[in-house]
């Protein structure tokens, strides 16, 4: 399987009332890790993209909570676009994948619960880089994850 094919979106429960809807997200049960940090991104110009980063070791699970986005992810061999529309499914991440966040709805608002705490170190920023990494990472004999 392939790392792409492991970045799936995970259905997560929703509680529908009368009086509205409730999602909850547990550690180690709803995602298949700990969660060492939750960030959120809001007031998204329409035009711009974010993410362009990938991660060595930090693994997520992504959810629009409000509006719309576009996730692309690459895994250095291929490359998928998913649009995240439903504050009940959530994205999850793996490692070693390439992500891009774009096409902002006006007041989307992007949920991410991480594995871990924010290390700049993990961060791999650059393309060429990442390409490079993810090649090594595929190599036969590197220790499966
Ligand atoms: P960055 O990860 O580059 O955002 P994106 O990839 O979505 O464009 O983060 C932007 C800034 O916020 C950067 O200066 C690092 C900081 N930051 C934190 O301090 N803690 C965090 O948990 C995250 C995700 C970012």
């Amino acid at each position: 399987m392939s790392r792409l094919d492991e970045c799936r979106i995970i259905q997560l429960h929703k509680h529908s009332a009368r009086q509205g809807n409730l999602t909850s997200i547990e550690a180690d049960k709803d995602v298949p890790f700990g969660i060492g940090r939750v960030y959120y991104l809001y007031d998204l110009p329409g035009g711009e993209s974010r993410g362009g980063h990938a991660h060595r070791e930090l693994q997520q699970l992504m959810v629009c909570v409000m509006g719309a986005f576009d996730v692309i992810l690459d895994d250095g061999k291929e490359r998928r676009t998913l649009r995240l529309d439903r504050a009940y499914q959530g994205l999850l991440i793996r490692p070693m994948v390439w992500r891009e966040l774009e096409n902002f709805s006006s007041g989307a608002i992007c949920l991410v619960l991480a594995s871990e705490v924010y290390l700049e170190q993990d961060y791999i920023r650059d393309y060429q880089a990442f390409l490079a990494a993810a090649s090594a990472h595929d190599t036969p004999g590197h220790p499966p994850r």
